[in-house]
């Protein structure tokens, strides 16, 4: 038996964040596959959902009930248990994607070699950066034509702001692909275009001066790679793991995830490397992993699939302590004691039952309604975990109830469809009229749809151009300027779920010019400020 502390120790909890397409769904299956916990490439199915079926509805149940099965992944490899959350890489569904990053305790990012670093990545890394995770680059496709990685590793620096240092190195690239330079183990590791291959063979070379090299790669490859070495040798620093472990410090992985070449090293860095489970911190104060007691929190829900059982799956990252099945809980946001009969784990493509799960583990709970996102869970004590804000939608648009027999199902749709997360709402301090914010145009199909099929209630909606919306935070709520601003911009005053007050500023100049006009009522783009 495993004494608590190893069992915290043994666990990676992580995230693999990349813009659609990078290969994130390949490196998930591939580092499965090292886990032996599926049989066969193929298996994780990607959960993307492609442009075209915006107004597929039946597509977008598909992938809600895929992208449950593959919300968590679990798998042992070399006595390490290995969490993967699924980021949804979409960016209708980014705001998951943050929720998600809050439940972690590293990240892999998976790049593009011919393309760089793109839009999306650039969000969720600066996400990462700002919360201090570290961060593992893994620069995929290499077996294509793409950027010089010296430009590559520029780029991580300028556009995401990465202090990297390069742990292997490609040798070629393309067509001229050749392997990979280990940096971090000494060794090459030659490439054969065999994906079948689990395990590469490597070479191992602690001097890349010995002449050996060139009758292995041949005299222009070995001098090249010498070149390169030296130049990534002088521009970058050593590796040095706490400043990783402080997000202050990003190795790079170069490899192909679809050939499953440069994987393997990049999951033994890893585990030896990345955090096991770290303490977090709550509203009252930084609770430590080790702690005996249980707390975690609820990062996503997901409802059913099945329409007729409204039952919905919440996902809690235990943070400290051990969650054991049937043992009572602090729901503390209702203050009342829950218990649960069958949690699950979750493994590889599964979930099962589970007696008892540890730090960086997830836990999914049956849920009839007492959870939303953010939630806390304790043995008892009054604590609040931070960290799970709203980011301003990007699209606003009016909720009309289109059958008025049926409001009371309306309205507890749109109450737990807001609890998932899936989007916000704000009611007019004017009007009462309630306002849906969204990320991506597609979930006001998602909303109307799920209203329809989960809850029989039928919406339609109104154009409400806002260009954001901005939480109030004034200095003095008692002076005059917050009076005459409430006064003034009444018409544009909301409150979201939580009753904090926001300012739906309909563009970008009318909110500089309240900004200037208000100076000392402050305004974010984020729900939560210190
Ligand atoms: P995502 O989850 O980040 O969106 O990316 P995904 O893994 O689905 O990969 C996107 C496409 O890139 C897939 O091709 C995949 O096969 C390909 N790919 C992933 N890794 C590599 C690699 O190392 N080399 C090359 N050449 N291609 C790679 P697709 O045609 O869009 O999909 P599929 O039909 O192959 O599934």
């Amino acid at each position: 038996m495993k004494s608590f502390n190893d069992q915290i120790k043994k666990r990676r909890t992580f995230g693999i964040i990349s813009h659609p397409d990078a290969g994130k769904t390949t490196l998930t299956e591939k580092l499965l596959l090292f886990g032996g916990a599926i049989q066969e490439a193929g298996a994780v199915k990607s959960n993307k959902i492609k442009k075209s079926a915006t107004s597929d509805f039946m597509e977008i149940e598909r992938q809600r009930g895929i992208s449950v099965a593959t919300s968590v992944l679990a798998f042992l490899y070399k006595d390490k248990k290995i969490n993967i959350l699924d980021t949804p890489g979409h960016k209708d569904f980014a705001e998951d994607t943050f929720r998600t990053l809050t439940a972690v305790d590293s990240v892999i990012v998976v790049i593009d070699v011919a393309k760089g670093v793109e839009a999306q990545t650039e969000k969720l890394v600066e996400v990462c950066r700002m919360r201090n995770i570290p961060i593992i680059v893994f620069i995929n496709k290499l077996d294509r034509e793409g950027k010089d990685a010296f430009d590559l590793l520029d780029e991580l620096e300028q556009k995401l702001g990465l202090s990297v240092t390069p742990l292997s190195f490609p040798i070629g690239m393309g067509y001229d692909f050749k392997g990979i330079y280990n940096i971090y183990e000494k060794n090459i590791n030659l490439f054969s275009g065999n994906s079948k291959k689990n395990i590469e063979e490597t070479i191992a070379f602690d001097d890349i001066n010995n002449p050996e090299l060139d009758t292995i790669l041949g005299n222009k490859a070995a001098q090249n790679l010498r070149t390169d070495l030296d130049l990534a040798m002088g521009v970058y620093p050593d590796f040095d793991k706490e400043a990783y472990l402080a997000g202050k410090q990003h190795p790079v992985f170069f490899g192909s995830a679809l050939n499953n070449f440069g994987v393997r090293e990049l999951l033994d860095c890893f585990i030896e490397i990345a955090p096991s489970p770290r303490a977090k911190k709550a509203e009252e104060r930084m609770v430590e992993a080790t702690e005996k007691n249980m707390t975690g929190f609820v990062f996503k829900i997901h409802a059913n699939m099945d329409p007729k059982h409204r039952d919905r799956l919440a996902f809690v990252k235990v943070v400290s302590g051990t969650f054991e099945r049937n043992k009572p809980y602090l729901h503390v946001r209702q203050d009342k004691k829950l218990k649960f009969s069958s949690p699950n784990a979750f493994f590889a493509e599964k979930k099962e039952i589970v007696d008892i799960s540890y730090p960086g583990d997830i836990v999914g709970l049956h849920d009839t309604g007492n959870f939303k996102i953010g939630d806390t869970l304790t043995e008892g004590e009054e604590l609040h975990y931070k960290g799970i804000p709203s980011f301003s939608p990007e699209h606003f648009r009016y909720i009309n109830n289109a059958d008025p027999m049926k409001s009371k199902q309306l309205y507890k749709g749109i109450d737990q469809l807001m609890d998932e997360g899936v989007a916000q709402l704000f009611t007019l301090e004017m009007n009462g009229r309630k306002v849906i914010g969204t990320v991506g145009a597609l979930q006001f199909e998602v909303i109307q749809y799920r209203l329809e099929h989960e809850y029989g209630a039928k919406c339609t909606y109104d154009n409400f151009p806002v260009y954001k919306a901005c939480w109030v935070d004034p200095e003095d709520p008692k002076n005059d300027e917050f009076a005459e601003f409430q006064r003034i911009k009444q018409k544009f005053l909301a409150l979201d779920k939580q009753g904090q007050s926001v300012f739906l500023a309909d563009s970008q100049f009318s909110l500089q010019m309240t900004q200037q006009k208000y100076p000392s009522v402050k305004l974010h783009f984020v729900s939560e400020f210190e």
